[in-house]
């Protein structure tokens, strides 16, 4: 009797030892391999957001059109209506830029026996560069992507995925099924069971923060939803990343900046205020999900600091790159005088190219006060604004790899807060302008035009009369987004350099040879 229950243990103690040994051998190989280079990182590395199984994400917006396709199902899928660009090379699945697949489960970073997906770098930062009649356009890394409506998509997603009659393993399976003629393996099922429950009750434990999410024509809704395309709101979502909690106010939006030659930038961030490169990008993956553990997984951390060697030294667009030799292409005796009026009026702060090169003006690199400049000054008076090193460094334990350097993070006193002045590679890329992106042009930066004071925002084709995007005065099923100036931080004021409009010194033709000039920025 005594010799038989050895042996079961025995038998027992063996299984169990092989059984761990097999599943540790099996998680070795789920991870795929890194990406072989920074360019690679860039477009498919994981930042550690893995949002939901792959399988669940290619079901959702079939299983829920009136959240994906909140324009109508005329108005193309959820790629077209929330702006993402299409198209990744060896993107698997007809998944769009930015949207990564791993085997890395949400936030522990542990391996995981099925694909997710969560969203990297590419997504915001890359775009594709379109004129009025040429939608297929042309692709830029480094660009930032105008069209995309993250903080829409977020509430088309936690929408989707709270709705507990519609969303289970049962109506995932059969929507699968359907569409790829192949059924979910008991793996897959089972994660996604287990998935669906956590992620479910994360979702309600943040609903007394966050409020219930906006759904379908709602999502489109200016006054519900203030950030609209080209933009978030990185400082409330930082805060509320890492101290739970909705700022008052919230330093409205800010737009999702281009990120040539980043080696050129002493800061970062519009406010000048994070000094440490992979401080800036861990900030990043923070606001759309990381977490503490995955930010410590080497293909995670990868991802952090080859993006930012891809970036460090990558190179903006040349105007006849992307638009060839048009009638708009610029007129070379007006470039030249322009250049008089650039070195004249706006050499100081934003320096100047010369060969290779960028050459800093004497005030460049610097942040010029909110009253000075008088931009929008929401982005850098919310709540918490001069607490925000201390949370991140109490969010990092010591000796994290991503910990910034004590002081990184700093806040000027109230008074000296605003913007920092910054190289204008590409110029001509970079709208809407400003850091909230209340200006479509630069025709009406520069004062040349007046700036609007609301217009509709969506598809963002290059407008090159103005040099911007193409904005429309009424709403159309492209241009749905109301931009109404006199919303909180959504102030186009400022920056009237070299005159405000129409006032003393105002000169049409100089600023038109200015506008010629910046084309070739
Ligand atoms: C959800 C969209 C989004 C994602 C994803 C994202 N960023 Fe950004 N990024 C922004 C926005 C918005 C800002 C501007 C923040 C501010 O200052 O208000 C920004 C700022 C930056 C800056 C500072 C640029 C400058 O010149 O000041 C860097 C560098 C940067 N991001 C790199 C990255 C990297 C690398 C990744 C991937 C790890 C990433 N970002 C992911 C939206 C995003
Ligand atoms: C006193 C310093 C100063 C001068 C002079 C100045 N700028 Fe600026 N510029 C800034 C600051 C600061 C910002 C950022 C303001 C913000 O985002 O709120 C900025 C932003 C910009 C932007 C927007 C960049 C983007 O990504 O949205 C452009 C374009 C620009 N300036 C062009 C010019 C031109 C052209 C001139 C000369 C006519 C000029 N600036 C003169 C300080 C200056």
């Amino acid at each position: 009797m005594l010799k038989a229950i050895q042996i079961i243990a025995i038998t027992l103690a063996g299984t169990v030892l092989i059984g761990t040994f097999a599943l540790i051998f099996a998680e070795s190989r789920w991870i795929d391999p890194n990406p072989s280079s920074p360019r690679e990182y860039f477009l498919h590395g994981s930042t550690g957001t893995e949002l939901m199984p792959l399988a669940v994400f290619q079901v959702l917006p079939t299983l829920f059109p009136e959240q994906f396709q909140p324009a109508g199902n005329t108005a193309g899928d959820f790629i077209d209506q929330f702006g993402f660009v299409r198209g990744a090379p060896d993107a698997k699945y007809g998944l769009p830029y930015g949207v990564n697949v791993s085997r890395y489960r949400p936030k522990s970073g542990a391996p995981s026996p099925i694909p997710f997906v969560g969203f990297n770098c590419a997504v915001c930062h890359s775009a594709n560069f379109e004129r009025v009649g040429q939608p297929r356009g042309t692709v830029v890394l480094g660009m930032a992507n105008p069209r995309l409506d993250l903080v829409a998509f977020g509430d088309a997603i936690r929408r989707s995925l709270l709705d507990e009659n519609r969303l289970t393993v049962p109506t995932i399976a059969a929507t699968y099924k359907s569409l790829n003629h192949k059924s979910l393996s008991f793996t897959e099922r089972l994660t996604i069971r287990y998935w669906l429950r956590g992620a479910r009750a994360a979702l309600k434990a943040d609903l007394p923060m966050r409020g219930s999410p906006f759904s379908g024509s709602k999502l489109r809704d200016s006054s519900l939803m203030p950030s609209g395309p080209g933009r978030n709101q990185p400082m409330m979502e930082t805060v509320r990343f890492l101290i739970h909690e909705t700022p008052d106010p919230n330093g409205g939006a800010s737009k999702i900046p281009c990120l040539y030659q980043q080696q050129r930038r002493q800061r970062a961030q519009f406010d000048g205020s994070v000094g440490d490169p992979l401080t800036r990008n861990s900030l990043a993956a923070l606001g759309v999900g990381a977490s503490v553990y995955n930010l410590r997984v080497p293909g995670i951390l990868g991802t952090m600091q080859q993006s930012y060697i891809f970036v460090k030294t990558l190179d903006g667009p040349r105007y006849a790159d992307l638009n060839g030799t048009d009638a708009h292409g610029p007129d070379q005796a007006r470039v030249q005088r322009g250049h008089d009026a650039y070195m004249q009026y706006c050499s100081s702060c934003h320096g100047w190219p010369e060969e290779q090169n960028w050459t800093s003006g004497s005030r460049q690199g610097q942040v010029i006060p909110a009253s000075e400049v008088g931009t929008d000054s929401a982005r850098v008076s919310f709540r918490y604004y001069a607490d925000m090193g201390t949370f991140v460094d109490a969010f990092f334990p010591p000796g994290h790899p991503l910990k910034p350097p004590v002081g990184d993070i700093h806040a000027l006193p109230e008074a000296e807060r605003g913007f920092i002045t910054e190289p204008l590679e590409a110029a001509f890329t970079r709208a809407p302008y400003l850091h909230n992106g209340s200006v479509p042009t630069l025709a009406e930066l520069i004062n040349l035009k007046p700036r609007r004071a609301v217009f509709y925002r969506g598809r963002s084709e290059f407008d090159p009369d103005g040099v911007g995007i193409v904005v429309t005065e009424q709403p159309d099923v492209d241009h749905y987004f109301r931009y109404d100036t006199s919303v909180y931080g959504n102030s186009n004021r400022g920056h009237n350099y070299p005159w405000p409009y129409q006032g003393t010194g105002w000169n049409a033709d100089t600023l038109t040879d200015l506008l010629e000039y910046l084309k070739t920025l």
